[in-house]
């Protein structure tokens, strides 16, 4: 959510340079790790639960050529295979709303940074309070967010409650067309990839029906839900 604009407000916010080693949990395609390998030219660790995310993460990291500082291992972000302060920095982009033990994970992502290293998230947000039912039964069902998704009040308690400080809460309103301009951020490869499996998928009846009950979004979404940026230190 808000794109690369976010994830450099993250990266300011928690103190990223050359010297920094990173973590980045979820990190999907790799797009954030290589980015800081390249743009800040520090060391960085993406970890994600999907084994194919993971070979398209070592695939950007090939043709960025930054595989000497960028490397991709399979993980679950609520049990992370890494030693005590091993971090300086970690960070987490639309990962931890979708996770069950959220207080779990942020514990996790403390345990392994150094003190006085920081966590930052950027994170789906309940602004509004309560929302509709309807409305979260549409974003559970459409971005299949099993968890509850929490609001700022709760994100700020879940990084208190892991022991972090001098809390950072930024809270945004989603763009939804600002959000198509993050295309940029994925190769051409990338984008080809993501017609042809749409494509393929549209043949199959049952993704059609699948994609027909999520669409349209619901008028008021938007003044229910926002993103937010979470930071903290250790
Ligand atoms: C919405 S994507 C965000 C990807 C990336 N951070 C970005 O901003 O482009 C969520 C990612 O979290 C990963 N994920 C989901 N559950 C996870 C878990 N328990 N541990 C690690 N990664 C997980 C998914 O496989 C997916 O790549």
């Amino acid at each position: 959510m808000g794109g690369l604009k976010t994830t450099r407000e993250l990266i300011e916010l928690c103190h990223i340079n050359k010297d920094k080693y990173v973590l980045d949990v979820g990190c999907g395609v790799g797009a954030t790790p290589c980015y800081l390998a390249k743009r800040y030219g520090c060391r960085v660790v993406g970890v994600d639960i999907s084994e194919r995310m993971i070979d398209r993460s070592n695939e950007r990291a090939k043709r960025e050529g930054v595989e000497n500082r960028v490397k991709f291992r399979l993980a679950d972000a609520q049990n992370l295979p890494f030693e005590d302060a091993l971090f300086d920095v970690v960070i987490g982009e639309s990962v931890t709303t979708f996770l069950e033990d959220k207080q779990r994970a942020v514990s996790e992502y403390v345990r392994v940074i150094k003190p006085g290293g920081y966590v930052g998230l950027n994170e789906e947000t309940w602004i509004k309070t309560p929302p509709p039912t309807e409305l979260v039964e549409y974003a559970t069902r459409t971005w299949d967010i099993k968890a509850e998704i929490p609001t700022s009040d709760r994100w700020e308690e879940l990084l208190e409650g892991s022991g972090l400080r001098d809390i950072v809460v930024r809270t945004y309103k989603i763009n939804v067309l600002g959000e198509f301009s993050q295309i940029r951020r994925y190769s051409f490869k990338d984008l080809l990839r993501m017609l042809y499996r749409t494509l393929s998928l549209y043949r199959s009846s049952a993704f059609r029906r699948y994609m027909k009950e999520r669409l349209p979004t619901p008028k008021n979404l938007f003044e229910y839900l926002r993103y937010g940026i979470y930071v903290g230190r250790k």
